[in-house]
C-alpha cells in the first residue's frame, strides 16, 4: 500500500495544514469573550480549506473549555423554521446529554410541564418538550430552550455553535419561512442577555453578504476570518513537510517544488491534488521532473470541466472575457467587461452582463461581494478558461493600416 500523504478531498486534514496564523489567532481571541460581542464567520472559496481550519478551531475551544456543537448545513438548501430549530436541538442534545437536572435546581417556569421524573437530562426529549411547551413563534421558543440550557449546565460553561456550508441556510419570503434571520435573532437576543453562546459560520463568499441582507445588524455581529491561497512558503511548507515526514524522506527537485506553487497558486485543494499525483512519481526517483501538462490536464477534468459545463455557449463567452481582463483573479467589475468585450464581434451590453453574471452566481461559477464588485466563484478559473481553446471567430479582426 502507498504511503502517500497527500488528501485532496472535501474536508480531508491535511497531512500538515500550512498558514492559517492570523485566523487561528483571531479565533483565539474570540474564544476569551465572557460577553458575546463577536461571532465568527470563516469564508472563503472551495477548496481554500474552511472545513479543515473549523475542524482545528474545536480543539482551541474546548482547550479553553468551550463546548463544541455543530453540524454541517450543505443538505439543507432551503430549511424551514421548524427545521433549524430541530438542527440547533439535535446539535445541542449531543453535548447536553450529559447533564443532569437535579428537581431541585429546576429553573424557568413552564418546565416541569410534560417531564415526570424527578431528576432529568439535558437530552432531545428534555429540550423538545421545553421547546414545544413554550407559546409563540419559533424564534421565542429557540430562544427559550437555550436560556434554559444556559440555567441549567454549569455556570462557567461557554458554548460555540458551529455551522459549515451555512450559504445553504435562506430566508425565503414566498413561503414565510426565515431560518436565517431567526438564527440571527436567537443568538443576538441570547448574547443581550450575556449567555456565553457564540455563532461560528463557515461558508462560501456568499455567506456574509446573505447575512447582512438577512438583518444589517450582522455587519457588527461578526468578525470575518476570510481564508485566501496560501502564499509560497506557506505553500511550500504544504508540499514539504509530509515529504520530510514520510518514513523515507524525499526531496524533490527546487524546480519541482516552485512548479507545484505556480500552478496550485497556492490553493489547498491544488496542492493536495497535484501532490498526490506527483507523490507517485516522487517516490520511484524524486529526481524526475513532473509531468505538469498531463496534471493540468488531469486537474481540468477532474475538478474544472463539471463546473465549466454548467454555462451556456454564450456565458462562456462571457467568460473568456473576463479571462482577459488582468484582474480576473482578484474581483471586477460589470463596467469592466462591457469595455473589454468591444473586442469582440458580438459585444455585451451592461444590463446583459449584469444579468448573466447573476444567472453564473447561481450556478455557483460567479459570486458578487457586498461592494457589489464580482469574482470567480471557483479558484483559479481564470487559469483554467486560457487554457480553453478561444473562440477566435468571436473576436474582432485586428485592423493594420
Ligand atoms: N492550510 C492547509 N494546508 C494544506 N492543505 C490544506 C489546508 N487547508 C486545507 N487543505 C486541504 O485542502 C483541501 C480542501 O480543504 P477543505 O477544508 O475541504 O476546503 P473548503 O471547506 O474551504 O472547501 C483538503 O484536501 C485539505 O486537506
Ligand atoms: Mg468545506
Amino acid at each position: 500500500m502507498s504511503s502517500n500523504p497527500f488528501r485532496p478531498g472535501a474536508g480531508h486534514p491535511p497531512p500538515h495544514l500550512a498558514g492559517r496564523v492570523a485566523e487561528k489567532a483571531d479565533f483565539d481571541k474570540l474564544l476569551d469573550q465572557d460577553v458575546i460581542l463577536k461571532n465568527a464567520v470563516l469564508t472563503g472559496l472551495r477548496g481554500v480549506g474552511k472545513t479543515v481550519l473549523l475542524g482545528e478551531f474545536k480543539p482551541m475551544a474546548t482547550a479553553k473549555d468551550w463546548g463544541w456543537v455543530g453540524s454541517d448545513l450543505s443538505e439543507t438548501v432551503s430549511v424551514s423554521e421548524e427545521n433549524l430549530a430541530v438542527r440547533i436541538l439535535t446539535d445541542l442534545a449531543i453535548l447536553t446529554s450529559a447533564v443532569v437536572v437535579k428537581k431541585s435546581d429546576r429553573q424557568l417556569p413552564g418546565f416541569n410541564a410534560g417531564i415526570e421524573n424527578n431528576d432529568v437530562t439535558l437530552n432531545y426529549n428534555t429540550l423538545n418538550a421545553v421547546y414545544q411547551n413554550t407559546p409563540g413563534l419559533v424564534l421565542d421558543k429557540l430562544k427559550t430552550v437555550l436560556r434554559f440550557v444556559a440555567q441549567n449546565i454549569p455556570s462557567d460553561m461557554r458554548l460555540i455553535f458551529a455551522y459549515d456550508e451555512s450559504q445553504n441556510l435562506s430566508d425565503n419570503a414566498a413561503k414565510e419561512e426565515y431560518p436565517l434571520s431567526v438564527l440571527l435573532d436567537v443568538f443576538q437576543a441570547i448574547q443581550r442577555e450575556n449567555i456565553p453562546f457564540m455563532l461560528v459560520l463557515a461558508g462560501l463568499p456568499t455567506l456574509f453578504p446573505k447575512l447582512v441582507e438577512a438583518r444589517t445588524y450582522a455587519e457588527r455581529m461578526f468578525t470575518i476570518l476570510f481564508l485566501d491561497s496560501l502564499n509560497e512558503p506557506e505553500s511550500r511548507e504544504a508540499i514539504e513537510i509530509p515529504l520530510n515526514n514520510s518514513p523515507n524522506p524525499i526531496k524533490p527537485t527546487e524546480e519541482s517544488i516552485s512548479s507545484v506553487c505556480r500552478i496550485s497558486g497556492g490553493y489547498p485543494y491544488f496542492i493536495q491534488f497535484i501532490c498526490r499525483e506527483a507523490y507517485d512519481i516522487w517516490e520511484v526517483d524524486p529526481a524526475r521532473s513532473i509531468p505538469m501538462q498531463e496534471l493540468i490536464q488531469k486537474l481540468d477534468t477532474d475538478f474544472f470541466a463539471g463546473r465549466w459545463s454548467r454555462a451556456s455557449d454564450r456565458q462562456r463567452e462571457l467568460m473568456f472575457v473576463i479571462s482577459e481582463l488582468s484582474n480576473s483573479h482578484s474581483e471586477f467589475s460589470v463596467q469592466e467587461i462591457v469595455d473589454q468585450s468591444c473586442m469582440w464581434i458580438k459585444p455585451f451590453s451592461n444590463s446583459h452582463v449584469n444579468q448573466m453574471l447573476s444567472t453564473l452566481g447561481e450556478k455557483g461559477l460567479i459570486y458578487k461581494n457586498r461592494y457589489g464588485k464580482y469574482s470567480f466563484a471557483v479558484p483559479m478559473l481564470g487559469d483554467f478558461i486560457s487554457r480553453q481553446p478561444k473562440p477566435e471567430e468571436l473576436r474582432k479582426p485586428v485592423i493594420t493600416s
